[in-house]
């Protein structure tokens, strides 16, 4: 997958954070902020697209969020299942692919049924791909990956002898897409919280104090224009990758 305009990232992630905050400063319940930022992703979803972007990824709930009370998590899945209810025809109409990473086998029945059914019917979309992260860890992800390839050397589909990164890679469940260009994350937090941890290996990382449900368009801009002043290295010298390393402009 390559970007027309090559300042503009392939694949944006977004550890979307600031929920909760948001609703406490109006007094209203965490439950809203979560309402509210669904509407932020609706408007993301097509913002990163306007943009120039090729593949979204969201982190909508880690393998951790599970240990919330009991009300709110059952609050974002009552939620999760609105919002796919809502988007399917959306997403087919818009022709936006839908995919998941993370242990879907672990959300509930309902929503790993609208889940499948999402992912089938927009299967065939190659333009633009919308990724929710859901039930997702890194270190989940990391602990199947090795219990799949162990099973694989066992029954001789895999030789340990040949272990690169390239093949073990294909046991993520982020098998076959590209590895993030731009991580952001709202609402101020400066940490990774088990997200992507391998493939983010040499993303570009934008920290923005927005809070997610009032993280805008312009915000997206502002995040994809400060990762066209980086300079990606890749462990080679400035004058190996032939861009000027003058600091940018402020
Ligand atoms: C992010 O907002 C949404 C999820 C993690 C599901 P939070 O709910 O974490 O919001 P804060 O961090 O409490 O403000
Ligand atoms: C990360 O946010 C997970 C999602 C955005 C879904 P959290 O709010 O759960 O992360 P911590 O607890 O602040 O690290
Ligand atoms: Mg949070």
């Amino acid at each position: 997958m390559t970007s027309a305009r090559p300042e503009v990232p392939v694949h944006v992630a977004i550890i979307m954070d600031g929920n909760g905050r948001w609703a406490r400063r109006r007094g209203l319940p965490r439950l809203e902020g979560h309402r509210r930022g669904v509407e932020a992703v609706r408007t993301i979803t097509f913002a990163a697209r306007d943009l120039g972007v090729g593949m979204l990824t969201l982190y909508a709930f880690s393998a951790e969020n599970w240990n919330r009370p009991a009300d709110e998590v059952g609050g974002l899945m009552g939620l999760l299942e609105f919002y796919l209810r809502k988007e399917l025809e959306t997403f087919v109409r818009d022709r936006v692919r839908f995919r998941t990473i993370g242990r879907i086998e672990g959300m509930p029945p309902g929503v790993r049924r609208l889940l499948a059914a999402t992912e089938e019917a927009t299967a065939g979309f190659t333009g633009y791909t919308l990724n929710l992260a859901l039930n997702y860890g890194s270190r989940t992800e990391i602990a199947d990956a090795a219990r799949d390839y162990a099973a694989a050397v066992a029954a001789g589909r895999e030789k340990p002898d040949d272990s690169s990164w390239e093949t073990f890679s294909r046991y993520l469940y982020t098998a076959g897409m590209p590895d993030p260009d731009l991580v952001i994350r709202t609402s101020g937090e400066t940490r990774i919280s088990n997200f992507l941890l391998m493939q983010a290996a040499y993303a570009e990382f934008v920290f923005t104090p927005v809070l997610w449900p009032d993280f805008s368009k312009e915000d997206l801009a502002a995040a994809i224009a400060e990762y066209g002043r980086r300079e990606r290295r890749y462990g080679l010298t400035s004058e190996q990758v032939g861009k000027s390393a003058a600091p940018a402009a402020q």
